[in-house]
């Protein structure tokens, strides 16, 4: 769908910063681009969308968002072919959860026409930082926050929607291990894991710091009744390779359902790869490794992409995974990128061109 464009108003910078950054050397999240886009929410409705050049907001310190979470956040990222043509994947999925997750957290729903319009025009006006090559993207974070001032525990009555852009590269530089959470949970039934509030990251935190002092770089969160099945890690949903088998557990109110996720399973569907999307135990993926049988495990997100998972500890032991060549994890990895830009076939159609 394409939206026309009368409605946003544009106020361009008026120096450009992108001559300081070394596109070379980026840390994940931590260089913005000059522009992003703002939407306010008040007197019942969103007002007309704005993009107007990157810089600090001003909030009354009581605003709710401060005091009481209400926050929701997306991942996406625009890619550009050689020969210049940008594309983002599969940005309906985004706009899609950025509700579901609004409405979990009582924030009005955003206009379909504001979220793609918003972005489209903020994307021509930064195109020039969207690198061309394999790994290199440009990570847009829409957010919502709640902005009335005042500490009565209600939803706020007033709202900023904004879009801001990072140039990025891989988001984890080294080798990723993970650690099976035995006492801490991401989310419970009934909860708000399905929904990329803000609030589901600030209480994993610790937990990771915990699990980063013994050496793993996140932790795959266990089911909040038992801990004995194995739900998703931090930054990225994740898959098991049993055999030739690939397993990964269904998404419901814990888990998030992510558009990569989404997009390895209609893709091992594609290639004829036996996949299974069921619970997994903890212990089953223990005994698999014992055994010499668990092959591969990665992580799935938009941030990480595919990121193979060398290794996992649980209950003090440490298991290193076989070191092979020909991984399901180098497979989807290469099948996907090539789809985001644009190499490849799109023939789920994925992509969308800005
Ligand atoms: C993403 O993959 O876009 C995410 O939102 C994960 C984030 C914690 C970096």
């Amino acid at each position: 769908m394409k939206t026309d464009t009368t409605t946003i108003d544009i106020q361009k910078a008026s120096k450009s910063k992108i001559e300081n950054v070394d596109f070379n050397n980026l840390v994940f999240g931590q260089v913005f681009t000059d522009h992003m886009m703002v939407c306010d929410y008040k007197n019942g409705e969103w007002q007309t969308p704005q993009i107007k050049p990157y810089g600090p907001l001003q909030l009354d310190p009581s605003a709710k968002v401060f005091h009481y979470g209400q926050a929701v956040f997306e991942g996406m990222k625009a890619f550009k072919d050689e020969k210049d043509q940008v594309w983002l994947f599969r940005p309906e999925k985004n706009f899609e959860r950025i509700n579901k997750s609004s409405e979990r957290l009582a924030i009005p729903e955003f206009p379909k026409e504001y979220f793609f319009t918003g972005m489209e025009e903020l994307l021509k006006l930064e195109k020039d930082w969207i690198k061309k090559g394999f790994g290199n993207s440009l990570y847009i974070r829409p957010f919502v926050i709640a902005t009335e001032a005042g500490v009565s525990a209600a939803p706020s009555k007033e709202y900023k929607f904004m879009i801001i852009c990072s140039p990025a590269q891989a988001y984890y530089s080294g080798e990723v291990r993970v650690q099976f959470s035995e006492k801490y949970s991401r989310a419970a039934d009934g909860g708000v894991g399905f929904a990329k509030a803000a609030g589901n990251y600030a209480a994993q935190f610790y937990p990771t710091n915990l699990a980063k002092e013994e050496g793993f770089q996140q932790i795959v969160w266990t089911d909040a009744s038992t801990h004995e099945y194995l739900e998703e890690a931090g930054t990225m949903n994740i898959f098991f390779r049993v055999g030739d088998k690939l397993i990964t557990a269904p998404t419901n109110d814990r888990i998030l359902n992510g558009v990569t996720r989404d997009s390895v399973i209609a893709l091992a569907k594609e290639y004829n790869i036996e996949l299974e999307v069921r619970r997994v135990t903890v212990k089953e993926i223990v005994e698999a490794a014992e055994a010499g049988e668990l092959k591969e495990m990665f992580g799935s997100g938009t941030a990480t992409v595919i990121n193979p998972i060398l290794g996992f500890g649980y209950k003090g032991e440490k298991y290193e995974l076989p070191n092979m060549e020909d991984t399901y994890a180098r497979f989807f990895k290469d099948k996907l990128t090539k789809i985001q830009y644009n190499q490849a076939e799109d023939k789920f159609g994925w992509r969308y061109q800005i």
